[in-house]
């Protein structure tokens, strides 16, 4: 397993932490797919559903930055933009020659961009949006409170 997943990664956001716990399991499938060799058919779809999901993971942080008008957002998107083409990057490479692509020094970068943009960036506006959301009718609407 390359991720285990723990409290320590919860920022107490129900639906933001089913996202992260999802991009834990897809890290960790594709961590499997590598390990026990279960060809380049399985490693390209283990990085399609990460590149997939990353983009939805990060869209549905913006529009909480949006709808609860969270301030800090600069580094945090631009981190997202980073990562988006980075792990596109690695898709690419990876369709046009697997044997150029070092996936262990991937799945290394990913464990510890995961635990650290959770731990601090997503930690950092966790308490802010939740905060907003229990004031306002937009997050009784959306089942968020
Ligand atoms: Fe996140
Ligand atoms: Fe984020």
């Amino acid at each position: 397993m390359l991720i285990q997943w723990s409290e320590a990664l919860e920022v107490g956001h129900p639906i933001i932490d089913y996202d992260h716990r999802m991009l834990v399991n897809i890290a960790n499938d594709l961590h499997r797919a590598v390990k026990f060799k279960q060809g380049d058919e399985s490693v390209i779809g283990g990085l399609k559903r990460l590149v997939q999901y990353i983009e939805t993971h990060f869209a549905r942080e913006e529009a909480l930055f949006l709808d609860t008008r969270y301030p800090h957002v600069e580094k945090h998107m631009k981190n997202h933009r980073d990562i988006e083409k980075l792990v596109h990057g690695f898709l690419i490479a990876f369709e046009t020659d697997p044997r150029a692509v070092d996936m262990e020094k991937l799945l290394n970068f990913l464990k510890e961009w995961l635990i650290k943009h959770i731990g601090k960036l997503d930690k950092g506006y966790a308490p802010y949006v939740i905060h907003a959301e229990t004031k306002t009718a937009y997050g009784r609407r959306k089942g968020f409170v």
